[in-house]
């Protein structure tokens, strides 16, 4: 009883509610320590892997497809699950907006909670106003999640997708961009960071130009959030869609979509539902429809998971907890690490990621000289590496992501083996 009344008062609520009078509670909600600012930068981050439930091998490269969630994640929702289905209390998720918002300095009205990167991609796709004949500029070097929303509404609209082959550094990818420009230029609509090489766009340069030229910005930011210490407003984006299950270290499946306040009336909500309405009577003749709330919910429907949104939430304290400058500058410093090694190595690879700094953040992507990628990939994955192939864009090629729970050590590893692989 007593470990019950403390659980309930770790959560806020009294033990007045009747439908929680039988809730027992079948685990400990408890986190490992965090590691010691006294701690040595090295040590720092060595300590911070016990954060997360991930052992020593496979030794996990691959936050570009999937961001483990430490404790303080998966027990939040843990509590957060159990509380909903002993009280049957499933809530809204208004509080987890306002917190969400909070952390990337946004408002809570321009914040909408989607599933993953595709779906607000969706929302922008089918959501801006668009004729046949209008054009849309994205890179050669797209995620499915990035392509196929605009391909599907070039089929279905005759939209028409101009399309340009990154380059190495941000001066160059600015001027391809311009130079795809038109007067038929409706839409910019590049990847924050590419999946291919991990390139990073100068996002804030674009918008800028697309501004100046009445062009609205749809940023695929699926590797923005939790790798960059991310100011959307900085970045001057109309619409941006990121996840939580990459960098963020969220719950798997849940992402957002930002609005800008001054873009919401620019996008049609294509998929509505309750509480994206100011009002509605199917009993009137004909029935009505009185508009849409004045804000991103609007592009939120049906029931959604209180639970996720709890993750979401303590991901975003997760991050604050270390400081996202602190995490930025982590993921650069391990990046040059990786980057070094693979420099030594470049008689039997080629780096495919661009040289320069700010072109690169977590990523870094490879071709080997003398296999294929996919057997290079294969070998690493019998050495006990999780890393990603890379076939998009033909790229063809093997990429390695670095996050908080990786250290030197771990990427002086891989190395070893990668150099023992292509020898
Ligand atoms: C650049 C890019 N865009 C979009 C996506 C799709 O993301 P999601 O799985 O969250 O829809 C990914 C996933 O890896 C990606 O790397």
């Amino acid at each position: 009883m007593q470990s019950r009344r403390n659980f309930l008062q770790h959560l806020g609520l009294g033990l007045s509610l009747p439908s929680l009078a039988a809730f027992t509670l079948p685990f400990s909600p408890s986190s490992p320590a965090f590691p010691s600012l006294e701690l040595k930068e090295e040590d720092y981050w060595k300590e911070m892997k016990k954060q997360f439930p991930l052992g020593s091998s496979p030794i996990y490269l691959n936050t570009g497809t999937f961001g483990p969630a430490p404790y303080s994640v998966l027990n939040a929702m843990v509590e957060s699950n159990l509380l909903i289905n002993s009280s049957g209390e499933y809530g809204n998720s208004d509080q987890e907006r306002i917190q969400l918002a909070s952390f990337f300095g946004i408002k809570p009205t321009e914040f909408s909670i989607t599933h993953n990167t595709t779906e607000g991609i969706n929302i922008m796709a089918w959501g801006i106003p668009l004729k046949a004949g209008d054009e849309v500029i994205l890179t050669t070097h797209e995620h499915a999640g990035n392509a196929l929303p605009w391909l599907n509404r070039a089929k279905y609209n005759g939209i028409v997708l101009r399309t340009f082959e990154p380059k190495t550094t941000q001066e160059e990818n600015l001027n391809e961009i311009q130079k795809l420009i038109n007067s038929k230029t409706k839409v910019i609509a590049v990847p924050h960071v590419t999946c291919t090489t991990g390139l990073v766009l100068p996002i804030a340069e674009i918008c800028n130009v697309a501004k100046s030229k009445g062009i609205l910005t749809a940023i695929d930011g699926a590797h923005g959030a939790g790798a960059f210490d991310l100011d959307l407003y900085a970045l001057g984006c109309d619409l941006y869609a990121g996840c939580f299950h990459k960098w963020m270290c969220g719950p798997s499946g849940t992402a957002f979509l930002f609005v800008k306040e001054e873009s919401l009336e620019r996008l049609i909500p294509i998929m509505i539902g309750g509480h994206s309405d100011t009002g509605w009577d199917m009993t009137t003749d004909p029935p009505t429809f009185a508009g849409y709330v004045p804000s991103a919910r609007r592009f939120d429907y049906g029931t959604q998971s209180k639970t996720l949104a709890v993750g979401m939430v303590a991901a975003t304290k997760f991050h604050t907890q270390i400081g996202k400058e602190r995490i930025q500058t982590r993921l650069q410093t391990l990046n040059q690490y990786l980057l070094d090694g693979l420099l030594e190595l470049n008689s039997k690879l080629d780096i495919l990621t661009p040289l320069e700094k700010e072109s690169r953040i977590a990523l870094l992507t490879f071709r080997p000289k003398n296999m294929t990628y996919q057997v290079c990939g294969n070998e690493l994955g019998k050495a006990g590496f999780r890393i990603r192939q890379v076939p998009e864009g033909k790229v063809n090629a093997i990429r390695v992501s670095t996050h908080v729970y990786n250290t030197k050590e771990e990427v002086d590893a891989f190395l070893v083996a990668l150099n023992r692989i292509l020898t």
